[in-house]
């Protein structure tokens, strides 16, 4: 007894390390069907963590599809605030299994880094408050704040049945405020604040031509050709400027302000540094604005694949049936995904090249763009606590990524989510050799503990 959260902490970490090597080792893949008892298996897991931890009312939910874990502590005193802290236990697909180093599902430790899919997306950041709490708990008897855990088995496929769960639950889920542990830092010693989340829209195209694959000979010149014609629209909804030529398509964007611009400039972002990393010969995107600009607040659209014809070694002279394309766009306030997606639609529609017939069809799993207001209360206490943690003032962000359940929370809540979370860039999340800095897993332990003792100085 008498012994504070930090030597606990100290004391504890391997075998911290150890259950985070247990967690990732289930596979909880949930755009797989086959995966789908591996996601309920690590949502058991998180269960009996929650347990062993001390927290109360610990149980899985049921959703329409994969299910979410919910945990609380609400012994701190109605003086004090509630926050709800969230995180997600799926996972991306592994493959290509090929590339990995080491077997995604078996966790291996190198040079300070736990090597794993999900290691660092998204179970060693969600690992860490609860492992926060444990310290708390077990040193002090308590936390010093009312907590409430809530975590999900679908935001890897866009939560698709979360918004009805949320709206039905909201009450269980109500807290003052709200923080994430999926997002990131800017690096190992510069702290980050991300303030603004991009959307999500995703969609196939399909293009159809003869009832199947033809002689190139016999029928080229005869009939059009699908791939071709297939690249036409692709091609007529981008342009070598990066705009994107879907009419319509840039109409709810809020543009920046000039504040916005300074505030993004102030950032020491290098590209030709990230164009090197990335082993781009440039950066490219859209015209009149910055990479960081187009990065964290420029709507985008990504063709994610594209297939049909032949695709083996050497020629097949062949005149393919059918072309497919798929599309995700990225989007930013205040464009809504089904209103993108009927623009799409129609601009297609609108530009069928001749002898084809072209099918569009929305993909599952869609994202409101999110930004956290200038000056939120919670970000500010997110502030202090990594300014305090980093010794150094954290960059004001956003990211080019998305997370479905912020807006979610937004609209059934009222709550803005902070994002509280020590993932880095170079993690390779969703990519081969996923990892996880062990310094940060020990770091988001710190500044969870700091995060929930910051509220106990009556804030
Ligand atoms: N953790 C990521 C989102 C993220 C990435 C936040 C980088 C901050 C920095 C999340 O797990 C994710 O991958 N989301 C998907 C959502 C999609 C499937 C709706 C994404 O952004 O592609
Ligand atoms: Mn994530
Ligand atoms: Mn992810």
């Amino acid at each position: 007894m008498g012994m504070s959260w930090n030597n606990y902490l100290e004391d504890n970490q391997s075998r911290f390390v150890d259950e985070l090597s247990d967690f990732i080792s289930i596979p909880s893949v949930s755009a797989s069907d086959e995966h789908f008892d591996d996601v309920v298996k690590a949502g058991e897991w998180v269960v009996s963590k929650l347990n062993k931890v001390g927290l109360t009312n610990a149980r899985m939910m049921p959703t329409e599809t994969h299910p979410v874990v919910y945990a609380d502590w609400l012994h701190a005193g109605t003086d004090k605030p509630t926050i709800l802290i969230y995180g997600h236990f799926d996972v991306q697909p592994a493959d290509p299994l090929d590339l990995w180093d080491s077997p995604p599902f078996e966790p291996t430790v190198k040079e300070g880094k736990i090597y794993g899919r999900g290691a660092s997306d998204d179970k060693g950041n969600m690992l860490a408050p609860i492992l926060a709490a444990e310290a708390l708990l077990s040193s002090t008897g308590k936390l010093p704040v009312n907590v409430k855990f809530f975590f999900e088995g679908q935001e890897e496929i866009g939560s698709p049945t979360l918004a009805p769960f949320i709206k039905e639950h909201a009450k269980l889920l109500n807290a003052d405020m709200i923080f994430s542990s999926d997002g990131g830092q800017w690096g190992e010693s510069q702290p980050s604040l991300v303030m603004g989340l991009k959307g999500l829209i995703g969609c196939e195209i399909t293009v159809v031509g003869a009832k199947g694959d033809q002689h190139s000979g016999m029928h080229g010149g005869g009939i059009a050709n699908p791939l071709h014609a297939l690249s036409h629209i692709i091609a007529s909804m981008k342009g070598l400027d990066g705009k994107i030529t879907i009419e319509g398509f840039y109409d709810d964007v809020v543009d920046l302000t000039a504040e916005d611009r300074q505030a993004i400039a102030k950032i020491p972002f290098d590209d030709e540094n990230y164009a090197k990393d990335l082993g781009v010969p440039e950066t490219f995107g859209e015209t009149g604005y910055t990479t960081p600009e187009r990065l964290w607040a420029r709507p985008t659209f990504e063709l994610n694949g594209m297939w049909g014809g032949y695709q083996g070694k050497g020629t097949k002279t062949v005149l393919p049936a059918k072309a497919h394309a798929k599309i995700t766009c990225r989007l930013v306030a205040n464009q809504k995904p089904e209103k993108i997606y009927e623009l799409i639609r129609d601009h297609v529609e609108n530009n069928v090249p001749p002898g084809v017939k072209v099918e569009v069809k929305r993909l599952p799993g869609s994202a409101n763009p999110f930004l956290v207001p200038r000056g939120h209360n919670s970000s500010q206490i997110a502030g202090r606590v990594l300014r305090d943690l980093y010794g150094k003032e954290p960059f004001n962000i956003r990211v080019g990524g998305s997370i479905p359940v912020m807006s979610m929370l937004l609209e059934e809540l009222g709550v803005h989510a902070t994002m509280f979370a020590f993932g880095l860039d170079d993690e390779q999340i969703h990519a081969p050799n996923e990892f996880f800095r062990l310094a940060s897993f020990m770091k988001g332990q710190v500044g969870y503990c700091k995060l929930l003792e910051e509220f106990g100085k009556g804030t």
